[in-house]
């Protein structure tokens, strides 16, 4: 069974990782709108991916006999600024998603609750990679400034992101 405290901020988290997906999805149609195929691309991919995550903490919430207490979402903003400062929040929201995660596994150390270590465990890894990647993509933004033939050619490069393993695969 699992304790109200940890089935709270679990579904805090599950909330936190539909949030993300909404805000990439709102990143998704502000490049689309832009003419920059290639991001929008990668933004929805990062959105379907964000609903996986969302989706496992539904399953484990729910194997481990908790409820699922959906919370609302607020709209993201109705417009960004340059791809540079799209992908700045991507990281500062990514290093935020990475504090919960990490508060949330020391909580269930305190509690000595293993399973839910274990689950968390995958979520500790994903992201490192996360914000490696957005990172690495940052970086590349800031080398390529305001030249637009190195824009337009990380623009064809994101287009090529394929989907995540479905999320059972994904362990
Ligand atoms: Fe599910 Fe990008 O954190």
């Amino acid at each position: 069974m699992l304790p109200q405290a940890t089935n709270e901020a679990l579904n805090d988290q599950l909330q936190l990782e539909f949030a993300s997906a909404y805000q990439y999805l709102g990143m998704a149609a502000h490049f689309a709108a832009a003419s920059l195929p290639g991001f929008s691309h990668w933004m929805r991919m990062q959105h379907d991916e964000e609903q996986a995550h969302a989706l496992k903490f539904f399953e484990f919430i729910t194997q481990r006999g908790g409820r699922v207490a959906l919370q609302g979402i607020e709209a993201p903003p109705a417009e960004y600024g340059s791809p540079l400062e799209v992908f700045e929040r991507s990281l500062e929201h990514e290093r935020l998603v990475t504090e919960r995660i990490h508060a949330l596994y020391g909580r269930a150390v305190e509690a000595r609750d293993y399973p839910t270590q274990t689950f968390l465990q995958w979520f500790v890894n994903e992201q490192v990679e996360e914000e490696s990647t957005v990172q690495e993509i940052v970086d590349r933004l800031r080398l390529a400034g305001g030249n637009s033939t190195a824009l337009l050619f990380l623009d064809r490069e994101l287009a090529s992101r394929s989907a995540a393993a479905p999320a059972a695969a994904q362990g």
